[in-house]
Protein backbone atom coordinates (compact mmCIF):
# COMPACT_ATOMS: atom_id res chain seq x y z
CA UNK A 1 0.00 0.00 0.00
CA UNK A 2 0.96 3.82 -0.67
CA UNK A 3 2.42 5.36 2.21
CA UNK A 4 -0.28 8.26 3.40
CA UNK A 5 1.97 11.26 3.77
CA UNK A 6 -0.40 14.34 5.76
CA UNK A 7 0.37 17.58 4.04
CA UNK A 8 -0.55 19.87 7.21
CA UNK A 9 -0.70 24.14 5.36
CA UNK A 10 -1.56 27.52 5.87
CA UNK A 11 -1.18 28.70 9.95
CA UNK A 12 -1.65 31.69 11.07
CA UNK A 13 1.03 33.46 9.98
CA UNK A 14 2.31 36.40 7.60
CA UNK A 15 3.08 33.45 5.21
CA UNK A 16 -0.09 32.30 4.88
CA UNK A 17 -0.20 32.43 1.40
CA UNK A 18 3.10 30.99 0.52
CA UNK A 19 2.58 27.83 2.85
CA UNK A 20 -0.56 27.34 0.33
CA UNK A 21 1.94 27.44 -2.97
CA UNK A 22 4.19 25.62 -1.15
CA UNK A 23 1.82 22.97 -0.34
CA UNK A 24 0.41 22.66 -4.20
CA UNK A 25 4.45 22.08 -4.66
CA UNK A 26 4.96 19.57 -2.10
CA UNK A 27 1.51 17.51 -2.32
CA UNK A 28 1.94 17.43 -6.60
CA UNK A 29 5.34 16.32 -6.44
CA UNK A 30 4.53 13.42 -3.57
CA UNK A 31 1.66 12.94 -5.40
CA UNK A 32 3.64 12.06 -8.66
CA UNK A 33 6.25 9.99 -6.72
CA UNK A 34 3.50 7.38 -5.65
CA UNK A 35 2.07 9.03 -1.91
CA UNK A 36 -1.04 9.15 -1.44
CA UNK A 37 -1.85 12.63 0.35
CA UNK A 38 -3.78 14.10 2.65
CA UNK A 39 -3.84 17.73 2.39
CA UNK A 40 -4.66 19.40 6.03
CA UNK A 41 -5.59 23.38 5.42
CA UNK A 42 -4.66 25.32 9.09
CA UNK A 43 -7.20 28.69 7.83
CA UNK A 44 -6.16 31.57 9.67
CA UNK A 45 -9.42 31.68 12.12
CA UNK A 46 -7.98 28.06 13.20
CA UNK A 47 -9.92 24.68 12.70
CA UNK A 48 -7.59 21.94 10.80
CA UNK A 49 -9.50 20.49 7.17
CA UNK A 50 -8.92 17.81 5.11
CA UNK A 51 -9.25 18.92 1.67
CA UNK A 52 -9.47 17.35 -1.23
CA UNK A 53 -6.07 17.29 -3.42
CA UNK A 54 -7.91 18.35 -6.76
CA UNK A 55 -9.26 21.20 -5.01
CA UNK A 56 -5.70 22.26 -3.69
CA UNK A 57 -3.79 22.14 -6.89
CA UNK A 58 -7.01 24.01 -9.12
CA UNK A 59 -7.17 26.62 -6.93
CA UNK A 60 -10.52 26.12 -5.62
CA UNK A 61 -11.82 27.02 -2.28
CA UNK A 62 -9.92 25.15 0.43
CA UNK A 63 -13.07 23.29 2.01
CA UNK A 64 -13.39 19.96 3.60
CA UNK A 65 -14.39 18.29 6.68
CA UNK A 66 -13.13 20.04 10.55
CA UNK A 67 -10.67 16.79 11.52
CA UNK A 68 -8.95 17.06 15.19
CA UNK A 69 -6.21 15.26 16.21
CA UNK A 70 -6.50 11.90 18.16
CA UNK A 71 -3.73 10.62 20.74
CA UNK A 72 -5.55 6.86 19.77
CA UNK A 73 -3.06 5.54 17.74
CA UNK A 74 -1.74 8.90 16.08
CA UNK A 75 -4.93 9.32 14.26
CA UNK A 76 -6.85 12.25 12.63
CA UNK A 77 -10.20 12.09 13.68
CA UNK A 78 -13.05 13.43 11.02
CA UNK A 79 -16.23 15.65 11.98
CA UNK A 80 -18.30 12.08 11.45
CA UNK A 81 -16.30 9.81 13.08
CA UNK A 82 -13.93 8.60 10.75
CA UNK A 83 -10.49 7.64 11.80
CA UNK A 84 -7.62 9.18 9.24
CA UNK A 85 -3.95 7.86 9.90
CA UNK A 86 -1.14 9.33 8.25
CA UNK A 87 2.11 7.65 7.90
CA UNK A 88 4.19 10.18 8.25
CA UNK A 89 3.15 14.48 8.32
CA UNK A 90 5.03 17.16 6.42
CA UNK A 91 4.51 20.65 7.87
CA UNK A 92 5.06 23.26 5.72
CA UNK A 93 3.70 26.15 7.66
CA UNK A 94 6.31 28.82 7.42
CA UNK A 95 6.79 30.91 10.31
CA UNK A 96 4.89 30.96 13.62
CA UNK A 97 2.73 28.04 14.76
CA UNK A 98 4.98 25.98 11.82
CA UNK A 99 7.92 26.81 11.96
CA UNK A 100 8.96 27.38 15.69
CA UNK A 101 8.15 23.90 17.35
CA UNK A 102 4.67 24.46 18.36
CA UNK A 103 3.38 21.77 15.05
CA UNK A 104 6.23 19.98 16.07
CA UNK A 105 5.41 19.07 19.40
CA UNK A 106 2.06 18.16 18.74
CA UNK A 107 3.56 15.71 15.98
CA UNK A 108 6.07 14.52 19.00
CA UNK A 109 2.84 13.70 21.57
CA UNK A 110 1.36 11.91 18.47
CA UNK A 111 4.35 10.08 17.77
CA UNK A 112 3.45 10.50 13.97
CA UNK A 113 7.07 10.87 11.89
CA UNK A 114 7.40 14.61 10.50
CA UNK A 115 10.01 15.68 7.84
CA UNK A 116 12.37 18.75 9.24
CA UNK A 117 14.00 19.98 12.09
CA UNK A 118 12.59 18.99 15.96
CA UNK A 119 11.07 20.95 18.70
CA UNK A 120 14.27 22.38 19.69
CA UNK A 121 16.09 23.28 16.68
CA UNK A 122 12.33 24.30 14.86
CA UNK A 123 12.06 27.35 18.17
CA UNK A 124 15.86 27.78 18.25
CA UNK A 125 15.86 28.36 14.53
CA UNK A 126 13.49 31.21 15.05
CA UNK A 127 14.75 32.91 17.64
CA UNK A 128 17.37 35.20 15.97
CA UNK A 129 18.83 36.13 19.32
CA UNK A 130 19.46 32.05 20.26
CA UNK A 131 19.90 31.00 16.96
CA UNK A 132 22.94 33.53 16.83
CA UNK A 133 24.71 33.14 19.85
CA UNK A 134 24.80 28.99 19.65
CA UNK A 135 26.52 29.27 16.67
CA UNK A 136 29.04 32.01 18.31
CA UNK A 137 29.55 29.30 20.77
CA UNK A 138 30.77 27.11 18.17
CA UNK A 139 33.09 29.48 16.62
CA UNK A 140 31.13 30.56 13.60
CA UNK A 141 30.83 33.98 12.39
CA UNK A 142 28.01 36.49 13.49
CA UNK A 143 28.23 40.31 13.86
CA UNK A 144 28.19 41.78 17.33
CA UNK A 145 24.91 42.86 18.24
CA UNK A 146 22.68 43.92 21.40
CA UNK A 147 19.68 42.91 22.96
CA UNK A 148 16.62 44.83 24.58
CA UNK A 149 14.12 42.39 26.78
CA UNK A 150 11.01 43.71 27.53
CA UNK A 151 11.67 44.33 31.07
CA UNK A 152 14.78 46.80 29.79
CA UNK A 153 12.06 48.61 27.52
CA UNK A 154 11.59 51.22 29.96
CA UNK A 155 14.72 52.34 30.52
CA UNK A 156 16.77 51.32 27.62
CA UNK A 157 19.25 54.32 27.20
CA UNK A 158 22.44 52.78 27.89
CA UNK A 159 21.83 49.91 25.86
CA UNK A 160 20.77 52.48 22.98
CA UNK A 161 24.31 54.05 23.89
CA UNK A 162 26.32 50.80 23.90
CA UNK A 163 24.38 49.81 20.27
CA UNK A 164 25.38 53.06 19.25
CA UNK A 165 29.03 52.10 20.03
CA UNK A 166 28.88 49.14 17.55
CA UNK A 167 29.12 51.81 14.52
CA UNK A 168 26.41 52.83 11.91
CA UNK A 169 24.53 51.52 9.78
CA UNK A 170 22.78 49.53 12.43
CA UNK A 171 19.89 46.67 11.85
CA UNK A 172 16.68 46.22 14.59
CA UNK A 173 14.70 43.49 14.40
CA UNK A 174 12.15 41.73 16.33
CA UNK A 175 14.06 38.38 17.18
CA UNK A 176 10.99 35.93 16.53
CA UNK A 177 9.42 37.42 13.04
CA UNK A 178 10.51 36.70 9.42
CA UNK A 179 9.59 38.22 6.25
CA UNK A 180 11.64 41.21 7.23
CA UNK A 181 8.51 42.27 9.58
CA UNK A 182 9.21 44.70 12.28
CA UNK A 183 12.97 45.02 10.47
CA UNK A 184 14.70 48.78 9.98
CA UNK A 185 17.62 50.10 8.79
CA UNK A 186 19.49 52.52 11.53
CA UNK A 187 21.80 55.18 9.86
CA UNK A 188 22.05 57.49 13.33
CA UNK A 189 21.36 57.68 17.07
CA UNK A 190 18.49 59.37 16.96
CA UNK A 191 16.41 57.03 14.55
CA UNK A 192 17.66 54.05 17.13
CA UNK A 193 14.75 54.60 20.15
CA UNK A 194 11.47 54.82 17.31
CA UNK A 195 13.10 51.77 15.34
CA UNK A 196 13.53 49.52 18.55
CA UNK A 197 9.64 50.73 19.42
CA UNK A 198 8.44 49.80 16.25
CA UNK A 199 10.27 46.34 16.79
CA UNK A 200 8.61 45.82 20.13
CA UNK A 201 5.18 45.82 17.96
CA UNK A 202 5.85 42.59 16.68
CA UNK A 203 7.89 40.83 19.58
CA UNK A 204 8.89 41.46 23.28
CA UNK A 205 12.35 40.90 22.60
CA UNK A 206 14.09 43.32 19.92
CA UNK A 207 17.97 42.96 18.79
CA UNK A 208 20.39 45.59 17.45
CA UNK A 209 22.58 44.32 15.39
CA UNK A 210 26.07 45.73 13.94
CA UNK A 211 24.77 46.57 9.90
CA UNK A 212 26.39 45.29 6.87
CA UNK A 213 26.10 48.39 4.69
CA UNK A 214 24.47 47.00 1.18
CA UNK A 215 25.51 43.24 2.49
CA UNK A 216 25.57 40.59 -0.23
CA UNK A 217 23.23 38.02 0.81
CA UNK A 218 24.12 34.84 0.19
CA UNK A 219 21.76 31.42 0.65
CA UNK A 220 22.80 27.90 1.47
CA UNK A 221 20.25 24.80 1.50
CA UNK A 222 21.13 22.29 3.49
CA UNK A 223 19.54 19.23 3.34
CA UNK A 224 20.27 15.57 5.58
CA UNK A 225 20.05 14.45 9.21
CA UNK A 226 21.80 14.45 12.45
CA UNK A 227 24.12 11.77 11.59
CA UNK A 228 25.05 13.58 7.88
CA UNK A 229 24.13 16.38 5.98
CA UNK A 230 24.93 18.19 2.42
CA UNK A 231 25.49 21.46 1.41
CA UNK A 232 23.75 23.03 -1.96
CA UNK A 233 25.94 25.25 -4.01
CA UNK A 234 25.62 29.12 -3.04
CA UNK A 235 23.07 31.37 -4.46
CA UNK A 236 22.52 35.50 -4.41
CA UNK A 237 19.42 37.82 -3.71
CA UNK A 238 20.29 41.22 -5.36
CA UNK A 239 17.47 43.74 -3.59
CA UNK A 240 16.83 46.05 -6.69
CA UNK A 241 15.63 49.37 -7.07
CA UNK A 242 14.90 51.59 -4.25
CA UNK A 243 15.44 48.85 -1.58
CA UNK A 244 18.21 49.27 1.02
CA UNK A 245 17.89 45.68 2.25
CA UNK A 246 15.71 43.05 1.32
CA UNK A 247 12.47 44.44 2.81
CA UNK A 248 8.74 43.01 3.08
CA UNK A 249 8.13 44.66 -0.01
CA UNK A 250 11.21 44.13 -2.18
CA UNK A 251 10.11 39.91 -1.14
CA UNK A 252 6.44 40.06 -1.28
CA UNK A 253 4.76 43.43 -3.12
CA UNK A 254 7.43 44.35 -5.86
CA UNK A 255 7.24 41.79 -8.48
CA UNK A 256 10.92 43.38 -9.68
CA UNK A 257 12.25 43.61 -5.93
CA UNK A 258 14.86 40.82 -6.47
CA UNK A 259 16.93 39.11 -8.44
CA UNK A 260 18.25 35.71 -8.07
CA UNK A 261 21.82 34.66 -9.10
CA UNK A 262 22.76 31.07 -9.01
CA UNK A 263 25.41 30.10 -8.43
CA UNK A 264 26.35 33.22 -6.47
CA UNK A 265 29.12 35.02 -8.31
CA UNK A 266 31.68 34.20 -5.44
CA UNK A 267 34.57 32.72 -5.69
CA UNK A 268 35.46 29.08 -5.67
CA UNK A 269 37.12 29.21 -2.01
CA UNK A 270 34.49 31.41 -0.48
CA UNK A 271 31.67 29.71 -1.84
CA UNK A 272 32.90 26.14 -0.22
CA UNK A 273 33.71 28.02 2.81
CA UNK A 274 29.90 28.91 3.22
CA UNK A 275 28.69 25.52 2.10
CA UNK A 276 30.90 24.01 5.21
CA UNK A 277 29.83 26.93 8.18
CA UNK A 278 25.89 26.07 6.76
CA UNK A 279 26.23 22.65 7.45
CA UNK A 280 27.94 23.46 10.67
CA UNK A 281 25.29 25.69 11.75
CA UNK A 282 23.08 23.21 11.03
CA UNK A 283 24.60 20.43 13.12
CA UNK A 284 25.23 23.31 15.69
CA UNK A 285 21.51 24.18 16.02
CA UNK A 286 20.27 20.83 16.14
CA UNK A 287 18.56 20.94 12.93
CA UNK A 288 17.60 17.79 11.03
CA UNK A 289 16.00 17.24 7.22
CA UNK A 290 16.46 20.92 6.17
CA UNK A 291 16.96 24.52 6.03
CA UNK A 292 18.08 27.14 4.23
CA UNK A 293 21.00 29.09 6.23
CA UNK A 294 21.20 32.80 4.92
CA UNK A 295 24.55 34.80 4.87
CA UNK A 296 25.50 38.30 4.91
CA UNK A 297 28.69 39.16 3.47
CA UNK A 298 30.58 42.28 2.96
CA UNK A 299 30.66 43.92 -0.49
CA UNK A 300 34.13 45.45 -0.70
CA UNK A 301 35.59 42.04 1.01
CA UNK A 302 34.07 38.59 0.31
CA UNK A 303 36.15 37.57 3.12
CA UNK A 304 33.98 39.12 5.38
CA UNK A 305 30.75 36.59 5.78
CA UNK A 306 28.47 36.33 9.07
CA UNK A 307 25.47 33.92 9.17
CA UNK A 308 22.14 36.18 9.28
CA UNK A 309 19.30 33.70 10.07
CA UNK A 310 18.11 29.98 9.21
CA UNK A 311 14.75 28.86 8.09
CA UNK A 312 14.11 25.14 8.68
CA UNK A 313 10.77 25.54 6.69
CA UNK A 314 12.02 27.30 3.75
CA UNK A 315 9.71 28.22 0.64
CA UNK A 316 8.65 25.11 -1.69
CA UNK A 317 7.10 26.99 -4.40
CA UNK A 318 8.24 26.30 -7.44
CA UNK A 319 9.92 29.44 -8.07
CA UNK A 320 11.56 29.32 -4.00
CA UNK A 321 14.71 29.66 -3.11
CA UNK A 322 15.37 26.56 -1.68
CA UNK A 323 14.30 23.68 -4.25
CA UNK A 324 16.31 26.12 -6.85
CA UNK A 325 19.44 25.68 -4.97
CA UNK A 326 19.46 21.89 -5.33
CA UNK A 327 17.67 21.71 -8.56
CA UNK A 328 21.03 23.85 -9.61
CA UNK A 329 23.57 21.22 -7.48
CA UNK A 330 21.37 18.37 -9.24
CA UNK A 331 18.94 17.25 -6.92
CA UNK A 332 15.20 17.25 -8.23
CA UNK A 333 12.77 18.46 -6.02
CA UNK A 334 11.40 15.09 -6.15
CA UNK A 335 14.42 13.59 -4.70
CA UNK A 336 14.70 16.15 -2.33
CA UNK A 337 11.57 15.49 -0.83
CA UNK A 338 11.36 11.67 -0.91
CA UNK A 339 14.61 12.20 1.12
CA UNK A 340 13.16 14.28 3.53
CA UNK A 341 10.32 11.79 4.16
CA UNK A 342 12.83 8.68 4.71
CA UNK A 343 14.83 11.34 7.37
CA UNK A 344 11.83 12.34 8.83
CA UNK A 345 10.89 8.50 8.92
CA UNK A 346 14.09 7.47 10.46
CA UNK A 347 14.83 10.35 12.84
CA UNK A 348 11.63 9.31 14.55
CA UNK A 349 12.29 5.65 14.90
CA UNK A 350 15.55 6.82 16.00
CA UNK A 351 14.14 8.53 19.20
CA UNK A 352 11.31 5.99 19.76
CA UNK A 353 14.44 3.11 20.49
CA UNK A 354 16.28 5.51 23.04
CA UNK A 355 15.60 4.37 26.29
CA UNK A 356 12.60 6.14 28.08
CA UNK A 357 13.33 4.19 31.15
CA UNK A 358 15.87 4.58 33.88
CA UNK A 359 18.77 1.76 33.11
N1 LIG B 1 23.30 43.11 10.10
C1 LIG B 1 22.77 43.34 8.91
N2 LIG B 1 23.49 44.00 7.95
C2 LIG B 1 22.96 44.27 6.73
N3 LIG B 1 21.72 43.92 6.36
C3 LIG B 1 20.94 43.27 7.25
C4 LIG B 1 21.44 42.94 8.57
N4 LIG B 1 20.48 42.29 9.23
C5 LIG B 1 19.42 42.22 8.40
N5 LIG B 1 19.69 42.80 7.22
C6 LIG B 1 18.75 42.95 6.09
O1 LIG B 1 17.42 42.79 6.58
C7 LIG B 1 16.81 41.63 5.98
C8 LIG B 1 15.95 40.92 7.01
O2 LIG B 1 16.73 40.52 8.11
P1 LIG B 1 16.76 39.01 8.63
O3 LIG B 1 17.67 38.95 9.81
O4 LIG B 1 17.06 38.10 7.50
O5 LIG B 1 15.28 38.82 9.15
P2 LIG B 1 13.98 38.08 8.55
O6 LIG B 1 13.81 36.86 9.38
O7 LIG B 1 12.87 39.05 8.76
O8 LIG B 1 14.25 37.74 7.11
C9 LIG B 1 17.97 40.82 5.45
O9 LIG B 1 17.58 40.01 4.37
C10 LIG B 1 18.94 41.91 5.03
O10 LIG B 1 18.53 42.50 3.79
MG1 LIG C 1 15.89 36.85 6.26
Amino acid sequence: MNKKIGVIFGGKSPEHEVSIESAKTVCSVLAGSGFEILPIYVPRSGGWRLVPLKALLSGSALAGPVIEPSFAGACFVKKNGACVRPDAIFPIIHGSTGEDGALQGLLELLEIPYVGCGVAASAVGMDKVISKDLAALDGLPVLPHVVVRAHQRASMGPLLTEAGRLGFPLFVKPVGQGSSVGVSKVKNLSALRPAVLNAFRFDTTVMIEKGVDRAREIVCGVLGSREGAEASVCGEVVPKGKHEFFDYDAKYLDNDGMQFLLPAPLSAGISARIRKLSVRIFFALGCSGMARVDFLVDPKDEKKVYFCEINSLPGFTSHSLYPRLWEKTGLKPERVLRKLVAIGDRSMSARRRLNTARK
